[in-house]
């Protein structure tokens, strides 16, 4: 008996059942999805592969599922070879993709937007909570038995009602902090490519020019892509034009933030604090920020929470299905 509705496995080179090589621990119903179309080969390693390893994993694959620390370069496709023909990303941003040798080569190359934004914007929010009411620090001094009792003027912080929020970048999750800052009483502006009159008036955000962003905003959050262009966008030149009360939060990429510069003006009191997500050099944090008292830091936590990391991958594994089944991706990423 036939099960029409059963999808049809593809055929690899040489007609040989497709392969699909996954470099990172994926949620399982991803994986399910995954093998209904295909062998599914993932390496049993909970570190990020290196070159060498990933070289050899992605050898003759039809699509490769990989994540924001595989490096997606012209060397790797090529040991891939001819029958790839998906790069899944399991994240939203995706510049650890060379998306023009994708496109040089007819590859499609997806990513998983929307399913992450509620996530990511809510540790924006918490991380921006965190480092103004010193929560961390209060943390680590009660863990350190730092005798202690409730005093008026002890370890006040910064309150967030009636502060601008300066946004970097107003794309989906961008706009979901803008929203999360409505509703706590902050003012909002945001720069970034254009401005939107929708926005505008759904958000009441303002438009401003990056340099009055720096100038005005008590907090600064950052939600533009990785690009040539944003490395290191806050640089000294960027922390000097910020209020000397004002802190910093990246949920974004590491390397938009020129970690030795932030150091340097939270050392010189420039800025009063920072909060972290992401670094320039993952799993590196500059040992000068480890030590301050008014950083908060946490390990590119933004989408970790079960319920997106198992959307994330399985929006990721069906974008996999419906290319090699000839339907086409679902959220697939343009040069
Ligand atoms: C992304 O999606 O780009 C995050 O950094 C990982 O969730």
């Amino acid at each position: 008996m036939t099960n029409s509705t059963a999808i049809k496995r593809p055929l690899g080179a040489n007609d040989t059942p497709a392969r699909i090589a996954v470099t990172c621990a994926l949620a399982g119903p991803a994986l399910d999805l995954l093998r209904t179309v295909a062998e599914v080969e993932v390496p049993d390693a909970d570190r990020p592969l290196s070159a060498d390893e990933l070289r050899s994993l992605v050898a003759g694959a039809d699509a490769v599922v990989v994540t924001v620390h595989d490096k997606v370069d012209r060397e790797l496709l090529d040991a891939a070879g001819p029958a790839l023909k998906i790069v899944a990303n399991v994240a939203v941003g995706y510049d650890n993709v060379d998306v023009a040798a994708c496109a040089d080569r007819g590859l499609v190359v997806t990513n998983t937007p929307g399913v992450l934004t509620d996530a990511t914007a809510d540790l924006a929010i918490g991380l921006l909570m965190s480092v103004t009411r010193r929560l961390a620090e209060g943390d680590r001094m009660l863990r350190a038995g730092t005798s202690w009792s409730f005093r008026l003027d002890f370890l006040l912080g910064c309150g967030m009602q009636g502060k601008t929020l300066g946004i970097v970048g107003l794309g989906q999750i961008g706009r979901a902090v803008a929203q999360r800052a409505r509703a706590f009483g902050m003012k909002v502006a945001y720069t970034g490519e254009r401005a939107s009159n929708e926005v505008e008036q759904s958000l009441a955000a303002r438009y401003v020019s990056m340099d009055a962003l720096l100038r005005e905003a008590d907090f600064v959050s950052l939600h533009c892509p990785l690009t040539p262009q944003t490395s290191h966008l806050m640089d000294a030149a960027a922390f000097d034009r910020m209020k000397p009360t004002a802190f910093l939060v990246n949920t974004s990429r590491g390397p938009i933030v020129d970690e030795s510069a932030l150091a340097d003006a939270l050392e010189a009191g420039a800025i009063a604090g920072a909060a972290l997500d992401v670094f320039e050099e993952e799993p590196r944090v500059e040992p000068r920020l480890l030590a301050m008292d008014n950083v908060v830091l946490a390990p590119h936590l933004g989408s970790a929470t079960l319920e997106t990391r198992t959307e994330m991958a399985v929006l990721a594994a069906r974008n996999v299905v419906s290319v090699l089944t000839g339907s086409g991706a679902l959220t697939p990423i343009s040069s």
